[in-house]
């Protein structure tokens, strides 16, 4: 996610925002800029690190006592100086820096542009510049308040006027901003870090509100710009807490940030009657003609893989095939100008996935990329990339990238469907709408549960994840979670190969996690399960809520929300997440750093 600072007070304001900014690169970013005013805008932008933007301003002289500042982590356009925030409008006189997705930002620079506004950046946030120079007729608070109408998406957006030289004014829709309460001097950020060496006493503020805020005052609207009365938070988190907004660990954060990464990914891809929009993702041409589709990825990326081939062969009347990218690059590559190969890494820079990559592309293959990072070697080679909008995931294990992946796979598979078969069902899509707010409830459903059973791994050496289908898939990424964070050895099984071998090792108390969403395989999975009771297996079961009665066969059974085949691994997932993660702490295991791990593999 990016991040936003601001401040207005009778200190010189770079010192501030550049500190600021620092205290936000945990969040990850690939540029940086601030923007001052003093008596005129100077907006200072950079591609890289801060450290970069601080060699830019070292040649320059700063001063002032307003100002904003930024570090991008790129969603539109790639990684440039030009695409890195502040953005000015046309004239010079506002500056603009943003966080979020602007959904209908590509209709509304076409708007822009048709009526003479002249664009300098990629970005989506440049559109915001640009509306508010519209409607500017002097009072800023009313020109952003007109702006954020013609808006669809998220932003947490800060604006400085020049002809307004002592406020800063600022509104919130699904993207985080806090305002720091100092005397004589008024504090902005994206998150509590950046303003917890200047004050506990913050305002949150909550998505439609806006705020004018000038070195003595604090005014909170909102959208009609009717008044607000905010309560003060007083903040009593250390600043390693506040990276973590309070969890424990980057990656509970983080699982429990998926409502919003799977609701940021489908953002601006399906429109309110389930219709698709992205071609501009991917332009038909790449899928015209195809007559086979590969996989390549690594790890969790694999996995969703999994779900991707399942989908596919389901779908369209195609050969589907799916390979761990270190394998496929040391087999002779059967791909050519008609094979799509979908690539997927959330770094986008893993060496196998990138060597097995550039050998599909000599033999003429067709590469779609799905990666979280913008301008990422991945991102480069494709010919096509749909991003995931995750966010930087920083902790090792990999959760949001993954929910995110199958939503961009389910998209995809639609989108195939409808270039390749002349059909889509937009139900299907609507239905995919839904999940963000499902996962949410899975995760206050059942997070207590969880904990409270994971207790019951602790001293476990194996535990067993069985499905079927589109479940056997999902067990895969489940038995990796539980292993790579708690140590414990995970098996994932497909239910019917259990009395080929591993029933042996199913004794009393044994761990097994069941996945029985599939409604074709539910009989079959019901009966591999008796298996498991005979011999008295501890059975945790996930099945959507209305679909049986599994009473009989689950020790522990977890309902989840109703939904289609096809998306109930966006849901199981989270409980195997949440259970893993819980496990590794009841093993006081250091679960965002697991012991022989990296983020990113860029070695072989
Ligand atoms: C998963 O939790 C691990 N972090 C690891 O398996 C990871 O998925 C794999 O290394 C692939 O990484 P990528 O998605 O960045 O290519």
């Amino acid at each position: 996610m990016c991040g936003i600072v601001g401040y207005v007070g009778l200190q010189e304001v770079a010192p501030f925002l550049l500190q600021g900014l620092k205290k936000l690169e945990y969040r990850g970013y690939d540029s940086a800029g601030i923007c001052e005013l003093n008596g005129k805008l100077h907006v200072h932008k950079t591609q890289g690190r801060i450290a970069d933007l601080e060699c830019l301003l070292n040649q320059k002289v700063i001063s002032g006592s307003v100002g904003i500042g930024h570090t991008r982590w790129a969603t539109h356009g790639a990684p440039s100086d030009d695409n890195a925030h502040p953005h000015y409008d046309c004239t010079g006189n506002i500056a603009v820096v943003h966080n979020g997705i602007i959904e209908n930002y590509q209709d509304l620079k076409t708007l822009l542009i048709a009526e003479g506004h002249v664009f300098r950046s990629e970005t989506d946030t440049e559109v915001i510049s640009h509306l508010i120079e519209k409607y500017y007729q002097g009072n800023l608070l009313e020109a952003i308040g007109l702006a954020i109408k013609d808006l669809r998406g998220s932003y947490a957006i800060a604006v400085l006027a020049q002809d307004s030289p002592d406020e800063l004014v600022v509104v919130r829709q699904d993207s985080p901003l806090v305002i720091g309460l100092g005397m004589g001097e008024n504090y902005l950020a994206s998150d509590i870090p950046a303003i917890l060496d200047y004050t506990r006493n913050v305002y949150i503020l909550e998505d439609g509100e806006m705020a004018r805020m000038t070195r003595d005052t604090v005014e909170v609207f909102n959208k009609e710009l009717v008044p607000i009365d905010k309560a003060v938070f007083q903040v009593e988190w250390d600043p390693i807490q506040a990276e973590k907004e309070g969890f424990a660990d980057f990656m509970l954060k983080e699982i429990h940030e998926q409502p919003k990464a799977v609701r940021d990914t489908l953002a601006g891809r399906i429109d309110q009657d389930g219709n698709l929009t992205i071609s501009h993702d991917i332009p038909v041409s790449l899928v015209k003609g195809i007559t086979k589709v590969q996989f390549i990825a690594c790890g969790t990326a694999y996995h969703a893989s999994l779900y991707g081939k399942c989908l596919l062969e389901d779908l369209l009347e195609l050969p589907v095939e799916t390979e761990l990218a270190s394998e496929y690059r040391y087999k002779r590559v059967k791909a050519d100008a008609n094979t799509l190969l979908i690539v997927i890494s959330q770094s986008g820079e893993t060496a196998d996935t990138l060597g097995a990559l550039r050998l599909a592309k000599a033999k003429g293959a067709r590469v779609l990329a799905i990666t979280n990072v913008v301008g990422s070697t991945l991102a480069r080679e494709a010919d096509a990339v749909m991003f995931t909008h995750a966010g930087p995931e920083i902790a090792v294990a990999s959760t949001k990238a993954y929910t995110t992946q199958l939503a961009c796979l389910y998209l995809i598979a639609a989108y195939l469907q409808e270039q390749l078969l002349g059909r889509v069902d937009p139900s299907s899509l609507i239905a995919l709408t839904k999940i963000p707010d499902q996962i949410a409830s899975v995760l206050a459903m059942h997070e207590e549960r969880l904990r409270d059973y994971a207790q019951k791994l602790v001293k476990a050496t194996d535990a067993f994840f069985l499905g079927r289908g589109l479940d056997y898939a999902s067990a895969m990424e489940g038995q990796l979670k539980l292993k790579e964070i708690s140590y414990i050895h995970g098996e994932a099984l497909a239910g019917g190969e259990l009395k080929h071998g591993t029933l042996a090792l199913v004794m009393p108390d044994v761990p097994v996690i069941a996945l029985v969403t599939q409604s074709l395989l539910k009989e079959k999975m019901v009966s591999n399960l008796k298996e498991v009771k005979a011999r008295g297996g501890d059975i945790l079961l996930l099945a959507l809520a209305d679909s049986g009665d599994f009473s009989d066969v689950g020790d522990e059974i977890l309902l989840l929300p109703s939904t289609l085949d096809f998306l109930a691994p966006l849901l199981t997932v989270i409980p195997m997440q949440v259970l893993a993660y819980y496990a590794a702490k009841a093993r006081n295991c250091d679960v965002d750093k697991p012991r022989n791990l990296a983020k990113s593999v860029t070695v072989e």
